[in-house]
């Protein structure tokens, strides 16, 4: 019964667009359909998951519905085989009632996407999102588009410098708005009775600067639709509209001048306009804007199935080999970014400007093409913001390439005693063994596939522009040809950082990366290589060392003399110091879990924690180290031969 009133308001709306009558704006619940999209993933237990879904939707519908006026929504299930996060959101002019009409038609809609893991739909008035993963802080994702209405306001020129202001305004101001959303609208100068309407929203989960972003994007999309007398653009944090006739109603029309403040260029820039535009100039603005317009003009509709979140709904894209040797100037030795235990890696500009990471690997594609296939899929679903993302691949011949998202500050290790050695606070440090932990927790425990890093190492934990973690190289080991021999598939592992169970017996766990992540936790706090004897001290390698101090209470030694020590309390020292052993413990089975590291990592409270205990003998470091004591070098090339001399015996 619901379904056909729907239809019959659909209908009414299709009718009231089709006509050139606009009903009062804020009396529909605008379920104009913008996007939507299904992702090609289904769930894993579809009853569990249509259990979660169905939650999380009526969670969604009662938070929109209590009468607090509240247009956004978060819900989610997160604890079972097929967690489902989503996200609602409603124009904030549209009324209690129409908001929940425009979120009513989007589940009925999103249902259509059956047992898909990730959906979305956008309408005007309203937008709905769920994942299988927490999506709540992405800003701006690949696929960001504007739609373009089809016909061209009148007095192009004006209209045009009048939108480009409204929208820069709309651009600066939004993100400093309580609740992210701006409804306003301007005369077009020299426009007799001409207005143009705007309205810019972010999602209430990012932050204002995750808000600025998204519309920058959006803004830039937009303006590739005027002189268009009306345009949208959409992203996955946020939305943008404009248009000549009143969409919203007059009473919601905010001032946003007093958000403007500081940021004067704009309306500098519009008084400059506006001038021309009444002065002479109109001519020559006609002309340059004639130009721009030819020039600038973005195709209206995006590609299909190029919608938000493109390698989560699509799979991973497929490059062509010429186009990424053409974007790494035939993999030159400039372009590399470093080398890899798989493959090395290089730097890569792509025809449209953006830039990515390109893996070269070296392993030979001993499996089947499928197979491989298989596994890239698998590995670039994985979306969680301590991951590198997967973008792509690409396979010419035995030639295999993986395409990743850019890291600007590279990896950490460059940080540790690389050529940023001191850079890094404090603070940043624990955010990074916080986000270490938490991407691997992901990997092991809450993706549906348990993946098993097996090399750990700062050299694979990579930091975005703004130091967060992203660990690279996961589920690679997972490439490797499965009748390749036992020991070859120790190559996986790293000296030093390897669990000794791993590294001598080949016995694998997910215990296998708590160990090397207790050792990336004593580089980071001590800034040294786990491998490197310290010269100071008989007591030999990182870990033994900490041990050492560890036991007779000298923990503060430990700290990195490149930090500030009125940084740290000894209390922070001694935590993370004793996580890093408890997570180095033999056997296996004495580690925690990822999950539980993270636990310890949050909880204040050493108290209540056992402290570690040491192992009855340090195979370890000490084995590995005896075999490389002669060598200085400590790079992966010298890890693999003593690696291989050692389990040669
Ligand atoms: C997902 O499930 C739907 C039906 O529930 C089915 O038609 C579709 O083929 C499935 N897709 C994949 C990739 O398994
Ligand atoms: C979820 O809701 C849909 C639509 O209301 C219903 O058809 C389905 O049976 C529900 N599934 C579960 C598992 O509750
Ligand atoms: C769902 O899909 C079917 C066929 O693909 C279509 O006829 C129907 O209108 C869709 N329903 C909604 C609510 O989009
Ligand atoms: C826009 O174009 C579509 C067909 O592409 C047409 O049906 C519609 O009437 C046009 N709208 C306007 C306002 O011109
Ligand atoms: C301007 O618009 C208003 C209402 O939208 C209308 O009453 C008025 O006649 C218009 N004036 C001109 C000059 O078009
Ligand atoms: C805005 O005006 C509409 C009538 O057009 C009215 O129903 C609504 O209550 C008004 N809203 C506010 C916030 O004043």
């Amino acid at each position: 019964m619901e379904t056909t009133g729907w239809s019959l308001r659909l209908i009414l709306v299709v009718a009231a667009v089709s006509t050139t009558w606009w009903p009062p704006a804020n009396s529909q619940p605008q379920t104009n359909l913008l996007n939507r999209g299904c992702s090609q993933y289904n769930a894993t237990n579809i009853a569990d998951f249509f259990r979660n879904l169905n939650a999380t939707f009526s969670d969604l519908r009662s938070q929109l519905s209590n009468g607090g006026g509240r247009r956004f929504a978060t819900a989610q299930q997160e604890r079972s085989s097929d967690p489902v996060y989503a996200m609602a959101q409603c124009r904030n002019y549209l009324s209690e009632a129409d908001c929940l009409a425009c979120f009513d038609a989007a589940v009925s809609r999103i249902r259509n996407c059956s047992a898909a893991n990730g959906a979305r739909v956008i309408y005007d008035g309203c937008f709905l999102r769920y994942e299988s993963n927490n999506f709540y802080d992405d800003t701006t994702l690949p696929g960001n588009i504007q739609i373009c209405g089809n016909r061209t306001a009148p007095q192009a020129a004006a209209f045009s410098a009048a939108g480009q202001a409204l929208l820069t305004d709309l651009e600066v101001a939004t993100p400093r708005i309580n609740g992210f959303f701006a409804a306003t609208r301007r005369e077009v100068t020299n426009g007799d009775n001409l207005t143009i309407y705007g309205v810019a929203q972010c999602a209430e989960t990012v932050t204002q600067r995750g808000c600025l972003d998204c519309l920058t994007v959006a803004y830039k999309n937009l303006q590739g639709c005027l002189p268009d007398a009306d345009g949208r653009a959409i992203d996955a944090a946020c939305f943008l509209r404009y248009s000549d006739t009143p969409f919203f109603a007059d009473n919601q029309t905010l001032d946003i001048r007093p958000f403007l403040g500081g940021g004067g260029d704009s309306s500098k820039k519009k008084a400059i306009i506006g001038g021309l535009v009444g002065g002479g100039g109109l001519v020559l603005i006609l002309l340059a804007f004639l130009l721009w317009y030819k020039f600038s003009r973005k195709p209206k509709a995006a590609p299909r199935g190029n919608i938000l979140g493109a390698t989560e709904l699509q799979g991973p894209n497929i490059y062509s080999y010429k186009d990424l040797k053409a974007a790494t100037n035939n993999f030159t030795e400039e372009n590399k970014l470093g080398e890899g235990g798989f493959g090395d890696v290089y730097k890569a500009t792509l025809k449209n400007g953006n830039i990515i990471a390109v893996k070269k690997l070296d392993i030979s594609s001993g499996r089947a093409k499928a197979d491989f296939e298989t596994e890239v899929r698998l590995i670039s679903n994985v979306h969680h913001r301590n991951l590198v993302r997967l973008l792509g691949y690409c396979s010419k011949g035995s030639e295999l390439l993986l395409v990743y998202e850019y890291m600007a500050n590279g990896s950490l290790d460059r940080f540790l005693y690389g050529d940023k050695r001191g850079v890094l606070t404090w603070k940043q440090r624990c955010n990074i063994i916080f986000g270490t932990a938490r991407g691997l927790a992901y990997l092991h425990e809450q993706y549906h596939v348990c993946i098993i890093h097996r090399d750990i190492k700062p050299s694979n934990i990579l930091l975005d522009d703004d130091f967060q973690t992203k660990i690279a190289d996961f589920g690679l080991a997972r490439l490797l040809p499965e009748n390749q021999s036992h020991v070859s598939t120790k190559f996986a592992g790293t000296l030093g950082y390897t669990a000794p169970e791993y590294a001598i017996g080949g016995h694998l766990s997910e215990k296998v990366d708590t160990y090397s992540f207790g050792v990336v936790i004593l580089e980071i706090i001590s800034g040294r290589r786990s491998s490197d004897m310290n010269v100071d001290s008989d007591t030999g390698f990182l870990l033994e060392e900490a041990w050492k101090l560890y036991e007779s209470g000298m923990h503060l030694k430990i700290a990195d003399e490149t930090l500030n020590s009125s940084d740290y309390t000894p209390e922070e020292m001694k935590k993370l110091l004793e996580i890093a052993l408890i997570g180095t413990q033999s056997p296996a089975s004495a580690r925690p879990t990822m999950s539980e590291v993270l636990v310890m990592l949050v909880s204040d409270g050493s108290a209540e924690q056992k402290g570690p205990s040491r192992p009855s003998f340090s195979y370890g470091n000490r084995a590995f180290g005896d075999t490389t004591s002669n060598s200085t070098g400590s790079s992966a090339s010298n890890a693999t031969a003593s690696i291989s001399q050692f389990t040669g015996r």
